[in-house]
């Protein structure tokens, strides 16, 4: 089946890097507007394991749906204009979660990104300017506009999913490892082998694995960062309370290494961590769940 030309569009978006001051102009913006890292976690969706954007736009989504379905039907503009204002308030928190996770990405995504996010403000004006049509007594324009908006939303969420599953912005970077990893305990290297603190890789059955050793005992992580795989092994070690943790170079998600819990964002979802023993000196490493 041939591909909707739209998206050969949305594939030549990826690289338009005229875009890039204005995405650096933002990025600053979000970082004023959010300066806090807490609410930044709590925006990106730590606390709940995976991204709060995809969440938090039902809302607008679905009561903007609804509005255009009550608009046609005869005395239904009532419940469309309290279901219109409803979504146009629904909006604030969907975006500072979007653009929360957007300030993370790459270059490409963030290109696909800020049109997403442009869509989105636009639909959002035309809902508002629907409403104050309404409100003039004017409800045939105010029908329209909302039907401009409800188009131009759609058209966000197009490109919304193209950044979710074409770009793999917001999923989780780690899930294909218990996949990929062989079941049972697999030889690792001699724990004389493995230098005492510090973040070293090394490849089990062709995954990179992030080890770090505490006197006797072998931390091991994958080493491919469950954000957007970003490589662990370049990062730092930091304490948190009596907890090793690992800092991904590339966004400064923090890992415990003891148990591959996220400690701060942008990533949601935990690292795959290893079980670990010593065999005759051989440190040995199975990860539980592997197919
Ligand atoms: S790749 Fe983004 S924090 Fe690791």
């Amino acid at each position: 089946m041939k591909p909707l030309p739209a998206l050969e569009l949305v594939t030549r978006l990826e690289d338009a890097d005229w875009l890039d001051p204005l995405a650096k102009s933002v990025r600053k913006a979000v970082k004023k507007v959010i300066p806090a890292r807490w609410a930044r976690d709590v925006l990106h969706g730590v606390p709940v394991g995976h991204p709060v954007h995809p969440l938090a736009v039902q809302v607008p989504i679905g009561a903007w749906l609804s509005a255009g379905v009550l608009d046609a039907v005869p005395g239904g503009e009532k419940a469309a204009r309290l279901l219109i204002g409803v979504g146009a308030a629904s909006v604030v928190p969907s975006a500072l979660a979007g653009f929360t996770d957007w300030s993370q990405l790459h270059p490409q995504q963030q290109r696909v990104g800020l049109v997403h996010a442009a869509a989105n403000v636009t639909a959002t004006g035309l809902y508002l300017a629907s409403l104050v049509q309404r409100a003039r007594g004017s409800q045939g324009s105010g029908k329209v506009l909302a039907y401009l908006g409800l188009a131009t939303v759609s058209a966000g969420g197009f490109l919304g999913g193209h950044l979710t599953y074409r770009q793999a912005a917001g999923v989780n970077h780690s899930e294909e490892i218990p996949h990929r990893f062989p079941s049972g305990w697999q030889p690792l290297a001699p724990l004389v082998d493995l230098p005492e603190g510090g973040l070293h890789k090394r490849d089990v059955a062709g995954i990179p694995l992030l080890v770090h050793r505490e006197g006797g005992t072998v931390n091991v992580l994958s080493d491919v960062c469950s954000h957007l795989s970003g490589p662990l092994h370049e990062g730092k070690v930091k304490d948190d309370g009596g907890d090793p943790c690992v800092v991904c170079p590339w966004h400064r998600s923090t890992f415990s290494l003891r148990t591959g819990e996220v400690k701060a964002g942008p990533a949601t979802a935990r690292q795959p961590v290893f079980e670990t023993r010593t065999n005759g000196g051989l440190v040995e490493v199975c990860l539980p769940g592997a197919d």
